[in-house]
């Protein structure tokens, strides 16, 4: 390769590999498995090692993935500017680098780890290979018995502080048992959530509708980072600590000081085994590649370490990894099933998804029983067939892929499947947009799942917020009541009642909530519009660019393409949207109805009431944080993450963090809630005539939530 295109390649790598950390550490929610993100990781590195005039010092393969939310100003320092976090917790520098542990998926490179060791260290020592426990790290720091502070690893030099949160996981002691602890030392480990409570939890998600988490991982760091620490309690979160440090440990080895740990009540697991040669290293690999699938928590590999101390300390640390240390990383669980059948589910935007029905197989601890086959093309590669045996892999989508097709055990009854030509819906012949690998149903606006996936999609939390679920869709569909967004609006009492298990309670609750729907700000209306492309990112974009409909409606393409992360796809998309006369009928129904389609509408709202205050917000509201945050906003204040000597007031709602609370007591500043909250906004922008404070959506009840969009599982 060419100098230019070995750097183009680094480039492209580099941006994949941080948009990919992003995903994981800060989103939690993975699209790539780990074996192609690690792919891409060592192909980075074998580029910048055969070129190191490219390495650049933040390069991904020169710093650990960050789980902070925000960038901080360097070690020791605190956030630059709290208004910048979007996250509620304090941050603290490590006193010893957090660092991760370089990773292999071949054995030979174990051996050669090994073989380096016995080079480096010139002395006899042993190996401790431990699980590799797939969880969120963790750094508890205890101080005279009592566990002081837990921070999360963060970008390696500084971390989150979730001592809160950590002080709600059962297995952690706040106090520690024995003698002989020194006076303070941490101690890290992995913060993971067992099958059973991952499966609870999502169990719940699904019937509150909310969003499932992909795996135990994302699950475990999710539930850490939450700001209700009691909600943290009925997450089920326990702890495995594997890594002692301090000033001056008596100990000899690292086995000795986890032996020590266990004795004074820590959470070490008691699975490890010390390993005199390779060959006791692959035994003990061999045995919990086979015996973890019975653990009942994840494990994604085996870490290798040397257990002696001081020869830990003469091997010493790369800038991100010890070399004391290496990962064996397991390949994802595989299963084998047969395929029953294949439907093909047409989603909102009309994409026609090829999806196998399976013979239920356990797989990661959880039943499989559906995977997707992504696309035509994807199928035709699999050459799949119903009756085929196939196997089944989890990436890091929570929905499981079939990655391939036992041939040999192919029967003589196996049906080849005919990917439609049409709509399973509505019978209109499909279409592939160029460079597209998915077929659409393009009768967007009369296909019924895609209708009512739109409809479902325009009242769903993050875009107009209106408090229904599916079934209310489809009785309002099927009744003819409602066929597009605007619809919604016209909707009398009268109507409703007709509804089969309607009463004027629960009609006036959905007409309120109606109602408050007007409220939601233009970026919510843009993305409830349901534009193909145009998701919550991209309409606020959009909304602070153009500031109203008019604008962006007058756009053409080039205008389009100059603002931030628009490029030709999604601009063609909205113009593409905008020129069809039934959109801007709709746009005008919708404005008829009072929602908002400018920017303007918005501020007319706000006042001057939180002019120069900085408000820390703590705990649950009726509404969103960030909604509660925008009203701060709108109303001229300042949202700080953390209490100090500048807050102005605590606005706290239910359940609100002790540990704020505790330090707003300390400070004498004044601790409010919601109604309180709402009152001093209401006084402002009422002026003479009272009404309503005009900023956010009504109470929701609580326990009745929207739906997320229609998904495919
Ligand atoms: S030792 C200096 N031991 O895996 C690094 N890490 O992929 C010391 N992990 O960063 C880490 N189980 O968060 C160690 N038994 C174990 C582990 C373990 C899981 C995590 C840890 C690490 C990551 C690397």
């Amino acid at each position: 390769m060419e100098n230019d295109k070995i750097k183009a390649r680094i480039d492209e790598l580099r941006a994949e590999i941080e948009e990919n950390n992003r995903r994981y550490y800060i989103e939690n929610s993975p699209v790539i498995s780990d074996f192609d993100y690690d792919r891409m990781m060592n192909e980075l590195i074998s580029l910048e090692k055969a070129h190191p005039e490219f390495i650049t010092p933040d390069s991904p393969t020169q710093k650990v993935g960050s789980d902070l939310e925000s960038p901080h100003t360097g070690a020791g320092a605190k956030p630059s500017s709290p208004a910048d976090r979007k996250h509620e917790f304090e941050q603290f520098p490590h006193k010893y680098p957090m660092l991760s542990l370089g990773n292999t998926y071949d054995i030979p490179e174990v051996e050669a780890f090994a073989e380096r060791a016995v080079k480096g260290l010139g002395t006899a020592f042993t190996f401790c290979c431990e699980l590799k426990f797939d969880g969120t790290a963790i750094c508890l720091t205890y101080r005279n018995g009592k566990l002081a502070r837990a921070l999360t690893r963060g970008d390696g030099a500084i971390g989150d502080d979730v001592t809160a949160n950590v002080r709600h996981i059962s297995n952690i002691p706040q106090t520690l048992s024995g003698s002989g602890y020194p006076e303070e030392f941490e101690i890290r480990g992995e913060i993971y959530m067992p099958y059973k409570a991952f499966d609870k939890l999502n169990e719940e998600r699904l019937r509150d509708e909310d969003q499932p988490f992909a795996n135990p991982r994302n699950a475990a760091s999710g539930s850490l980072k939450l700001i209700n620490p009691e909600e943290v309690a009925h997450r089920g979160l326990e702890c495995t600590l594997y890594h002692m440090l301090g000033e001056n440990l008596p100990f000899q080895t690292h086995d000795q000081a986890l032996k020590a740990a266990a004795g004074w009540g820590l959470p070490v697991s008691d699975k490890r085994r010390i390993c005199r040669d390779i060959s006791e290293i692959e035994e003990y690999i061999n045995y919990w590649d086979t015996a973890r699938k019975a653990l009942p928590f994840a494990t994604d590999g085996i870490v290798i370490k040397i257990n002696e101390l001081p020869c830990q300390k003469e091997l010493g640390y790369t800038a991100k990894f010890p070399r004391w240390a290496v990962a064996y990383k397991f390949k994802a669980e595989d299963a084998v099933t047969k395929v029953l059948s294949i439907d093909y589910q047409v989603g909102r935007t009309g994409a026609v998804t090829p999806v196998a029905n399976l013979e239920p197989v356990l797989l990661s601890g959880t039943t499989v029983k559906r995977a997707t086959l992504h696309n035509r093309e994807q199928m035709l590669q699999l050459d799949i067939r119903v009756g085929d045996y196939v196997h089944v892999e989890k990436g890091g989508e929570i929905i499981p892929k079939i990655t391939s097709v036992e041939l040999d055990k192919r029967g003589n009854d196996t049906v080849m499947p005919v990917f439609p030509d049409r709509c399973p819906d509505c019978g209109t012949p499909l279409v592939r947009d160029e460079g597209e690998a998915k077929y659409f149903c393009p009768n967007s606006d009369g296909c019924p799942t895609q209708i009512k996936g739109k409809l479902v999609h325009f009242i769903s939390r993050k875009a107009m917020n209106v408090i229904a679920g599916d079934a209310t869709i489809d009785q309002l569909f099927s009744l003819g009541y409602v066929r597009t967004p605007a619809d919604f609006y016209d909707l009398t009492m009268a109507e409703l009642l007709t509804l089969e298990g309607w009463k004027e309670r629960s009609a006036k609750r959905f007409l309120d909530s109606l109602e408050a729907s007007k409220k939601a700000g233009f970026e919510h209306v843009l993305f409830a519009l349901g534009i193909r492309y145009v998701g919550e990112t991209t309409a606020k974009s959009l909304a602070k660019h153009f500031r109203d409909i008019d604008a962006l409606m007058a756009a053409d393409r080039d205008t389009l393409l100059s603002v931030d992360d628009i490029g030709e796809v999604i601009a063609d998309s909205i113009t593409d949207w905008f020129s069809r006369p039934e959109h801007l009928r709709e746009i005008e129904r919708l404005r008829a109805a009072g929602l908002k389609f400018s920017m303007e509408d918005m501020q007319k709202q706000a006042s001057s009431a939180l002019e120069g205050l900085t408000i820390v917000i703590s705990g649950n509201f009726s509404v969103s944080r960030d909604e509660i945050k925008e009203m701060i906003t709108a109303h001229g204040g300042r949202n700080s993450s953390s209490v100090s000597g500048r807050t102005s007031f605590l606005l706290a709602g239910e359940k609100p963090g002790p540990e704020k609370i505790r330090k707003a007591e300390n400070l004498g500043i004044d601790i409010i809630d919601e109604a309180r909250f709402r009152a001093m906004i209401a006084d402002s922008a009422r002026g003479p005539e009272p009404q309503d404070d005009g900023i956010g959506p009504a109470v929701p009840d609580q326990k009745e939530k929207n739906p997320v969009q229609l998904t495919l599982f």
